[in-house]
């Protein structure tokens, strides 16, 4: 049975096991303790922090195929399992827009996907400027790290701007600046693309966020129109194959109150 190898003990590799058991493949997970969600299921566990150079490395041999959990592994010790022949799926260049907010905006641009005027964001002026031409109240986001809300601030006036640009510089975070979207409810589009660029997408989700946590999702959107949802597939399915993406995908979009 091929062996394919997850970084990350979270629920989402939890979540692979019973397609994993049905589709015949082996799962291992790389967990940082032993009663990790992942861990309690996949009888194969190997122990090791998915940062650990040595401990990625050591953990893939064996494996036929690299994945993982959540998209915090560092980009520089999958590109040195790629240098050494292991397949990462997805590998580093999709999974940098997962990582970080400015590189995805940039790329989302360049490929032409909808979204929010934005703009990286460094001193307070720049964000005085920004607020200028995309009014207020706008939002920064740090462009690293964040998940779950943490890290989105909704930004009212100069003095807010000012203390969270301050704050970001104080710990090395980048930031970057979006105009504020006002949505009538949020969507997520989630595909799933293979090797060979065949991929198919989901059912429309409605998703419902509480202090920025998912809380609820509602499958398939109700009322959606299907032209809107047939877009928000395109979307996503443009995303990966732009990204070259390989596994599942993504993408959250808003739903504004003129239905776009
Ligand atoms: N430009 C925007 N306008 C209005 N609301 C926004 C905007 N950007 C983010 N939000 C709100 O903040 C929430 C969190 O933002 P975002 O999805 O960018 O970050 P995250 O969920 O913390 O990180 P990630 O999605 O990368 O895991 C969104 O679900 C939405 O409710
Ligand atoms: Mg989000």
């Amino acid at each position: 049975m091929p062996v394919v190898g997850v970084i990350g003990g979270g629920q989402l590799a939890r979540m692979m096991q019973p397609a994993a058991i049905a589709l015949g493949v082996r799962l291992r997970v790389l967990a940082a303790r032993p009663d990790d969600s992942a861990a309690q299921v996949i009888p194969d566990v190997v122990l090791g922090a998915h940062d650990d150079p040595e401990a990625v490395a050591a953990f893939a041999r064996g494996c036929d195929v690299v994945t993982f959990d959540h998209e915090h592994v560092p980009t520089p010790i999958l590109e040195r399992l790629l240098d050494q022949g292991v397949a990462v799926r997805p590998g580093p260049g999709a999974l940098v827009h997962a990582q970080d907010k400015a590189v995805m905006r940039e790329r989302l641009s360049a490929i032409g996907v909808p979204g929010p005027r934005w703009s990286r964001v460094s001193r307070a002026e720049e964000a005085e400027d920004f607020a200028a031409e995309a009014g207020r109240p706008f939002i920064l986001k740090a462009a690293r790290g964040g998940y779950d809300g943490r890290g989105v601030w909704r930004i009212e006036d100069a003095e807010q701007a000012r203390d969270v640009i301050d704050g970001a510089a104080a710990r090395g975070i980048g930031l970057i600046a979006e105009a504020l979207v006002p949505y009538a409810r949020e969507l997520s589009a989630q595909v799933a693309r293979s090797p060979h660029g065949q991929a198919v997408a989901y059912p429309v989700v409605e998703t419902v966020q509480h202090d920025g946590v998912c809380r609820e999702v509602y499958a398939p959107a109700p009322g959606l129109d299907p032209g809107r949802s047939a877009e928000a597939q395109r979307i996503a399915l443009t995303i990966a194959r732009e990204l070259d993406v390989t596994g599942m995908l993504a993408v959250e979009l808003f739903q504004t109150a003129d239905g776009r």
